[in-house]
């Protein structure tokens, strides 16, 4: 007979963690290079990530790719409803336990590929900040280009993309097509130490020379909103 577990059991810290982990594991045997990691985030890469956001008061930032909302978790509690937080998964499982977890979160379950269409269907106008957890390096070139390209379009000038990496160590290159500033914070505290690059001040019309040069002439979506 199986018994009853005791609700002091159930909803200590330490087996909400082991629970969280299990939930992040499973979605890494579905796809793993969905997930790129095997855990979910420290709440010290959660700290590094939302740094700063303390301030904001109304706008709008979206999180891209949020597994089981380690990340979350930090961003709602420091922003605690003072600006319009887009919560956005792909994987149907994680955004139902998210929905769980976060009952009063704006969750949308989505492929941020289709970013443009995303805030066009929910009437954003401009977006404050953007936290991205999502692989970009295992995205086709194409797909990357795009989506930084449509981030820069909606991002305030004044606002920042975030991007979470376990491979900080091998440059910010990258991002410096796409922002003047990007700056790195280091989180050795974390399965496996992570980063977050902070980048500021987007560039639009010279990012369209660049990443057409490197396509060999193929047009990107640039300007168009
Ligand atoms: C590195 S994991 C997220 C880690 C989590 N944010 C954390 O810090 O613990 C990447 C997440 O991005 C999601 N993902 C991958 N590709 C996606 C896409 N095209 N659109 C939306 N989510 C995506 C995966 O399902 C996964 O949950």
């Amino acid at each position: 007979m199986i018994k009853r577990v005791h609700p002091a059991i159930r909803h200590s810290p330490f087996v909400g963690a082991m629970a969280e982990y299990w939930i992040y594991f499973q979605a890494f045997l579905r796809s793993a290079s969905g997930m790129a990691s095997i855990a979910p985030s420290s709440r010290w890469t959660a700290r590094a990530m939302v740094q700063g956001l303390e301030q904001l008061s109304g706008g709008a930032i979206v999180e891209l790719g949020v597994g089981t909302g380690a990340i979350t978790a930090e961003l709602l509690r420091v922003t605690a409803g003072r600006c319009r937080c887009l919560i956005v998964e792909r994987d149907p499982q994680l955004c139902r336990r998210l929905r769980e977890r976060f009952r009063d979160a704006e969750i949308v379950e989505g492929d941020a590929l289709n970013f443009d269409a995303m805030l066009r269907e929910r009437r954003i106008r401009q977006i404050d900040h953007v936290l991205c957890e999502l692989p970009m390096n295992w995205f086709a070139p194409p797909d990357r280009d795009n989506l930084l390209a449509d981030i820069c379009r909606w991002l305030k000038p004044a606002g920042s993309f975030r991007q979470l990496s376990h491979l900080h160590w091998l440059g910010s290159g990258q991002y410096r097509c796409y922002f003047r500033e990007v700056t790195t914070r280091h989180v050795l505290r974390n399965v496996p130490p992570a980063g977050c690059f902070i980048c500021r001040s987007p560039i639009h019309k010279p990012l369209a020379r660049r990443l057409e040069s490197r396509r060999g002439g193929e047009p990107v979506r640039l300007l168009q909103r």
